[in-house]
């Protein structure tokens, strides 16, 4: 395995009932507060009325940035790093799910930074502080509640872009099951798809000697398969609402890549694809892994065979690890499928037309990928399958 330096800051607080020790939390941070949320859900499910017990109870004074949009947007940031400066916030309480998480890192670092928060998104300069700010998470999914990745996009420029900093980890983070209750069907699958394929971006990496870390990347794995269809029959079962929350936090929170570094192509590709057309984050995904797999079947076919055998069940008997791995593939395509996944682009309404665009943003850095470095020829054979 490689050498490896772990780093995680983030205080984990899980469990029915938890959203109530927010106050205790609150006792520690500055008093003015930027509670940054979505498009209305937290008001619906009973959640800001809750949160604003605990703020009030912990005598904090509360600005409110409403309306951070699922693939949270550059303006929207600004609007509250704005608000922060404008207020002289001193701490900031993210409730919502991985975009409203992810603009509250933008803003926390933002706030404290003299110059353009797009320059440290595009990694043009390092910040050096940010406001503290904690979450309170309502959808299982990014694993931005434990890790300190962020992903803003700048519609003006089409960019999506993900970055983080030692400064963007969460101070804290409330994980309590009964708040993603609420979460529909289908961003319940697109949250069980994007754990997923944050399981499988670590488990495709070139290093070698990891059998822990294999193992690990297979249990997490396992475990959403096997409650995820649960779920998604039964979406009030407060049981497999805890288990799925806990997966998706432990999918990106830094374990599963102690030791070996991820391809994350992927990843890179979809933001491509969503900053082309507005589709949700895990819908790009289910659509586009399974094509990636199978293009990157040949780099090691051993490592996709043992996935295959131990996490989709296929048997290796008599037969080659390539052709293994593909019917692990097949099986991976199926079960999203069967949980309602999207599986081509044009789902979405994206056609042959919009495919340049999305490679040229794709491959705007060169090629891409820990485990299988592709360029464009590659992603336009991909995104052609796709279609
Ligand atoms: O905006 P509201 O009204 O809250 O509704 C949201 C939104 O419409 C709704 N929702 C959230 N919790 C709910 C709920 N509806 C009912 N009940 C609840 N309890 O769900 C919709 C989607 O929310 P969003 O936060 O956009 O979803 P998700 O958590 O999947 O986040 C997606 C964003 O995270 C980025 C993605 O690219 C995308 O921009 N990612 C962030 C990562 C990270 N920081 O580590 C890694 C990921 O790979 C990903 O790229
Ligand atoms: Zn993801």
């Amino acid at each position: 395995m490689d050498a490896f330096t772990f780093y995680n800051p983030t205080k984990l607080i899980f469990g029915q009932e938890k959203t109530k020790e927010l106050a205790d939390e609150l006792v520690v941070y500055d008093r003015k507060v930027l509670l940054v949320y979505g498009g209305g859900s937290i008001k619906k499910n009973g959640l800001y009325d809750t949160v604003m017990e605990q703020l009030e109870y912990a005598g904090c004074s509360v600005v409110e940035l409403a309306g951070v949009e699922p693939n949270p947007r550059l303006t929207t940031v600004q609007k509250g790093i704005d608000l922060c400066r404008e207020h002289n916030i001193g701490f900031i309480l993210a409730v919502g799910g991985g975009s409203v998480i992810d603009a509250t890192k933008a803003i926390a670092v933002g706030a404290r930074f003299d110059g353009d928060i797009w320059d440290v998104i595009m990694k043009k300069v390092l910040p050096d502080d940010a406001l503290p700010f904690g979450t309170i998470l309502t959808l299982a999914a990014t694993g931005s509640e434990m890790n300190s990745g962020s992903v803003i996009t700048n519609w003006e420029t089409h960019h999506k872009v993900g970055w983080g900093s030692i400064f963007s980890f969460p101070n804290f983070s409330i994980l309590d099951p009964i708040n993603t209750v609420s979460v529909p069907q289908d961003q319940t699958v697109y949250g069980i798809v994007d754990m997923m394929t944050h399981v499988l971006e670590a488990y495709f990496h070139p290093a070698e000697n990891t059998p822990l870390q294999d193992r690990i990347c297979e249990s997490i794995l396992q475990t959403v398969m096997e409650c995820g269809p649960e779920l998604i029959n039964d979406l009030e079962d407060i049981n497999l609402r805890e288990t799925i929350l806990y997966s998706g936090t432990m999918a990106l929170n830094g374990i599963t890549q102690m030791g070996a570094r991820g391809d994350w192509g992927t990843h890179n590709l979809e933001h491509a694809v969503s900053a082309v057309s507005d589709i949700p984050h895990a819908g790009g995904l289910a659509i586009l892994f399974p094509h990636w797999m199978r293009h990157s079947v040949d780099v090691n076919p051993e490592r996709g065979a043992q996935l295959a055998q131990r996490v989709f069940g296929v048997s290796r008997e008599g037969k080659e690890d390539r052709e293994v791995a593909l019917e692990g593939i097949e099986k991976l395509s199926s079960f999203w499928t069967s949980i309602g996944a999207p599986s081509k682009l044009s789902d979405y309404s994206i056609d042959e037309t919009q495919i340049d665009q999305i490679a040229d943003i794709a491959t705007e850095n060169g090629v891409f990928g820990n485990y299988h470095k592709i360029g464009r020829p590659e992603v336009m054979e991909i995104l052609t399958q796709a279609l």
